[in-house]
């Protein structure tokens, strides 16, 4: 049997009040649609169109690695107009159209599956998922007859002081059979409170030409709509709670999982120890036996085994087995940090390669350096990659000990087994094995003090 699937994410969403579309809006740091579509993906179906129309450009932008097709809407003239839009896309086609919204982002893929076997097993002409809910405000109604059988949809504006009390809520979700979602598309008016062509219209249309519909009630966590930015939260509330039960599952220790901030797409290994306050983003990996101490922020890095970090932020880099990092340590893009390195407080690593056993352990600089094995850094050194104009490259041989307070004045290397004297300001390479120093010689003037009469 053949299935594609519409997402609607055309309209503005004027409630969330914002200067970007609503459904490009992130939960747990993925914008709505893109989640929509994975998961859409995710039930095996491959054939999707997105209908965009408000922000058409950077819904598109945002898309594009999803490989969706698009249809557009010009004129936001409600959800029915907006699948109109889309005729295009179901020409010719026989088979289910699935539809969904870009901005009910909690669906999940066995329900998606559910509700297609209900569609099918039941033989309707569509099949709507709902929910029975405590407070059904501003969602559309199910109106159903006294054998329980599916009569119409009705908008809350549109809804009379009885229909208002009916509590199974329109997910906006759908399955409908292509040629007869077609036809009654074209039998829309706009004739309600709101002046718009309603989706949820067709529902009506095919009871009255005596076609069977359906309707699946599904938990109201998997279909809550997103129109502002609380029920934003609230949906963020819930796919972190479903995202840190699956890595608890897996063998992760949370410790707090309502203050653990991890991303869809981060992968995690046993026994790893996660404190409150961290915030995991993008394609970030994270090996075995990790500890990440309180508030720290990784983002699209690779973490190895066991690794321990604190109140660091970690950028687009890799980190090897047996590190630490932190407190206070800021690891920007394009870093890689060797194996059993230290990284401690306030240490900044930028676009730098550090060998296996260094260890840079307090208030430091590298930028722009290919820094090799077991070398110390003293506190207080600075790579001097910036002369005003360019960035500028330091090479550090392996077994360097680079004393306190030292700068390295790039483009400069340093070669293997070397020494340098703490306070040097290099600019000159340092030959294997030396010593270098490179600052001024002490002065001592005997007596000044009480010569001046400053101390008696
Ligand atoms: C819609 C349903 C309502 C259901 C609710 C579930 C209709 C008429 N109403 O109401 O029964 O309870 O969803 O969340 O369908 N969109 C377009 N073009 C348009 C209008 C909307 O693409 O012209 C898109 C929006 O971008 C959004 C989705 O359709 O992603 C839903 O639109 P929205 O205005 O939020 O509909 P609701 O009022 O929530
Ligand atoms: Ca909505």
């Amino acid at each position: 049997m053949y299935n594609c699937a519409i997402i609607l994410a055309a309209g503005k969403g004027k409630r969330m009040k914002s200067s970007i579309p609503k459904v490009l809006h992130r939960v747990c740091g993925t914008e709505m649609v893109n989640i929509v579509i994975d998961v859409v993906k995710k039930a095996q179906i491959e054939d999707i169109d997105v209908v965009i129309g408000r922000g058409a450009e950077q819904v598109k932008e945002a898309t594009k690695s999803r490989n969706v097709k698009y249809s557009f809407q010009n004129k936001q003239l409600g959800t029915g107009h907006a699948v109109l839009c889309a005729s295009d896309f179901l020409k010719d086609k026989e088979g289910t159209a699935v539809i969904f919204t870009g901005d009910s982002p909690l669906i999940e893929e066995d329900v998606i599956e559910d509700m297609l076997n209900f569609h099918n097993k039941g033989r309707y002409k569509a099949t709507i998922l709902t929910s029975i809910v405590k407070d059904p405000n501003g969602y559309g109604r199910i109106i159903r007859e006294k054998n329980g059988e599916v009569l119409k949809i009705i908008e809350h504006k549109d809804c009379s002081l009885e229909e208002l009390k009916v509590n199974e809520i329109n997910s906006g979700m759908y399955c409908f059979d292509i040629k007869e979602l077609v036809e009654s598309l074209n039998k829309l008016h706009n004739n309600n409170v709101q002046g718009e062509y309603y989706l949820t219209d067709v529902i009506e249309i095919l009871k009255n030409k005596g076609e069977r519909i359906g309707a699946l009630p599904v938990s109201f966590e998997e279909i809550m709509g997103v129109n502002s930015r609380v029920q934003l939260s609230e949906a963020e509330k819930v796919m972190r709670n479903r995202i840190n039960n699956v890595h608890m599952e897996n063998g992760i220790t949370l410790i707090d999982p309502n203050t653990t901030y991890i991303g869809l797409d981060v992968r995690i290994g046993k026994d790893t120890i996660i404190y409150p306050g961290n915030v995991i983003q993008g394609n970030t990996v994270i090996g075995e036996n990790c500890i990440l101490y309180p508030n720290s922020r990784i983002k699209d890095s690779v973490i190895e085994n066991n690794v321990t970090i604190q109140s660091s932020v970690i950028l687009e880099s890799k980190v090897g087995e047996n590190v630490t990092v932190g407190p206070f340590a800021y690891i920007r893009p394009e870093s890689v940090i060797g194996n059993s390195v230290r990284i401690g407080d306030f240490v900044e690593i930028k676009k730098s390669i550090i060998g296996d056993k260094t260890k840079v352990s307090h208030l430091t600089y590298i930028g722009d350096a290919e820094v090799g094995n077991e070398c110390n850094f003293g506190c207080g050194t600075v790579v001097v990659n910036y002369d005003g104009k360019v960035k500028n490259k330091t090479l550090i041989g392996d077994n360097s000990f680079i004393g306190c307070n030292t700068n390295l004045v790039s483009p400069v290397k340093v070669n293997n087994n070397t020494y340098i004297a703490a306070g040097s300001t290099i600019t000159d390479e340092v030959p294997e094995g030396s010593l270098a120093i490179a600052r001024a010689k002490q002065v001592n003037k005997k007596g000044w003090v009480y010569k001046k009469g400053l101390r008696k």
